[in-house]
């Protein structure tokens, strides 16, 4: 076995890893990546990057429903999901080696095989063993766990890979399935982003949500609009609906249900719901991958599977080894885990002395997050619910996609933007928007609330007419009564 020294060994390539190590090298740092399966995650492989490839068709068959308005005439088209999958796949490939290509420009050394740190300490240096092909031991001054998260799993739903699947299966690259009749369990981000894709290309979709509401995170105002849209678009949800069983009877998955508000002790008299489909799809979450990786032994608090770290640094409960994205717990994004890893970088090798970079802390005032259903959500900063909550006085600033003369001419009148501001100091706290390109106009409200922009800052902006980021200006001002394309009363104060 040989041994190499490093300032920096990072256990996981996903987006957390591969980001922090490209970020070490930038300093100047000796960098060690380690990964077991490939390059860039859950979020490259089976996350982020292929549902977004495959929402990209189903953008495309969305527009296909205006053409004969917008002057195109198709007499016959044919949905081809293989095709879709092998575009999806091409994609994913290529971001794949971009992130290779990337780590050896860098000149990081990556190794393949399973990392667990197996003793030392801050003053000499962590050992890590590396079960590849062969196994290894490398040496490094600090550690980055960057190990993810994978598909919760209920032992009694019984997922087989064959006919009830995780997000894991359904984004094989081989999975060209579309099932007549979908049924999901869980009506969160996953289960609203493949409710959309597949019912694109033709499955009725059918989704149990234990909660009262879909994903019960955003604003309700956002989520009726989907939910609406959904209606529209052969998506049904039923809600408060707790799971019994799922059981693959051979032709067809059968699942039974009662209501969520039944207690335990009564579920056996209480009245059943049955459900049947052609696929399942379990979507209830995901489990923090943080086994074998020699926590117990080096003596690294974890809580349920999440590792446990200092929130401000990333720093675990041992020194010098710090933990970053979905393994720790917190927001599982990728832009999450991106923004730790600056911050574990910038600590990590700060600590060590000699690079050029300080200590710094996490800010996570300013999450933006996004679901891509048609339409797509952006939101960012405080919700309406979290304000009253906190006690704050709010303003509240509305405008819809069909006054905007650039989303008419597209013909994306569906939607809104809700922007709020705190009353006192027209601070802008909060965004959520539901309609097209909500995802990206997230951003410049990401970038006012982290700069402690007021509504008038952004009104006073010039926004380029025209163009779908008038959204952003129009419920600024709307937000004190200024908005131009909207009725209302005055209330403006300068
Ligand atoms: P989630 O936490 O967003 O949603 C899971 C849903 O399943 C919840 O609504 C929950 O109430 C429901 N549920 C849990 N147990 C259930 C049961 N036994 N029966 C019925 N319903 C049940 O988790 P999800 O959708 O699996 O996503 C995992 C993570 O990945 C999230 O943190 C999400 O934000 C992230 N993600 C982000 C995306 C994006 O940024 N666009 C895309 C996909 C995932």
């Amino acid at each position: 076995m040989s041994e190499i020294f490093y300032d920096l060994a990072i256990i996981g390539a996903g987006p957390g890893g591969y980001h922090a190590a490209i970020r070490a090298a930038q300093y100047g740092a000796k960098v060690a990546l380690i990964e077991k399966d490939k390059l860039g995650g859950t979020c490259l492989n089976r996350g982020c990057i292929p549902t977004k490839a495959l929402y990209a068709s189903v953008q495309s068959i969305d527009k296909l429903k205006d053409f004969e308005d917008l002057g195109i005439e198709i007499k016959e088209y044919t949905l081809n999901f293989k095709k879709a999958v092998e575009r999806k796949n091409r994609v994913v490939e290529e971001l794949v080696g971009g992130i290779a290509a990337l780590e050896k420009a860098w000149k990081n050394d990556l190794y393949y095989g399973h990392g667990q740190i197996i003793g030392g300490d801050i003053s000499s240096g962590y050992d890590i063993l590396i079960r590849g092909q062969e196994k290894k031991k490398i040496r490094a001054k600090r550690v980055l766990l960057a190990t993810g998260s994978s598909p919760a799993l209920i032992p009694s739903f019984n997922i087989d890979h064959e006919k009830i699947l995780t997000s894991d299966d359904i984004l094989d690259p081989n999975f060209i399935t579309v099932p007549d009749r979908l049924l999901i369990i869980g009506a969160g981000v996953i289960g609203c982003e493949f409710a959309n894709i597949f019912a694109s290309f033709g499955s009725k979709v059918t989704m149990l949500e234990y909660l009262g509401s879909p994903i019960a995170t955003e604003e309700p105002m956002i989520v009726k609009e989907l939910v609406k849209k959904f209606n529209k678009s052969n998506i049904e949800i039923k809600t408060s609906q707790n799971v019994l069983s799922v059981e693959n009877t051979g032709s067809s998955v059968k699942v039974i249900t009662c209501s969520a508000s039944v207690p335990r002790d009564q579920i056996e008299n209480a009245e059943k719901l049955i459900f049947e489909a052609d696929i399942c799809l379990v979507s209830i979450g995901r489990m923090k991958e943080s086994k074998d990786l020699g926590l117990e032994e080096l003596g690294i608090k974890t809580d349920r599977g999440a590792i446990k770290c200092n929130v401000n640094t990333l720093e675990t409960s041992v020194k010098g080894i710090y933990a970053i994205g979905d393994v720790t717990g917190g927001l599982m994004l990728a832009h999450v885990a991106y923004h730790e890893a600056d911050v574990a970088v910038a600590n990590a090798l700060a600590s060590i002395g000699g690079f050029p970079v300080k200590e710094t802390k996490t800010d996570y005032n300013t999450v933006p997050a996004t679901i891509f259903t048609s339409p797509n959500i952006g939101s960012v900063g405080v919700r309406r619910k979290a304000a009253k909550d906190r006690g704050l006085n709010i303003l509240m600033g509305q405008f819809p996609y069909s006054s905007l003369g650039k989303a008419k001419c597209m013909g994306e009148e569906e939607g809104f933007i809700v922007t709020l501001a705190e009353k006192d100091t027209y601070k802008i706290i909060g965004a959520s928007c539901i309609g097209v390109e909500a995802s990206e106009l997230i951003a410049e409200l990401a970038l006012a609330i982290k700069h402690g922009l007021t509504i008038h800052d952004v009104a006073e902006t010039i926004h380029s007419h025209p163009t779908i980021s008038e959204m952003v200006l129009e419920s600024s001002e709307a937000a004190i009564g200024k908005a131009i394309h909207k009725k209302g009363r005055p209330i403006y104060k300068p």
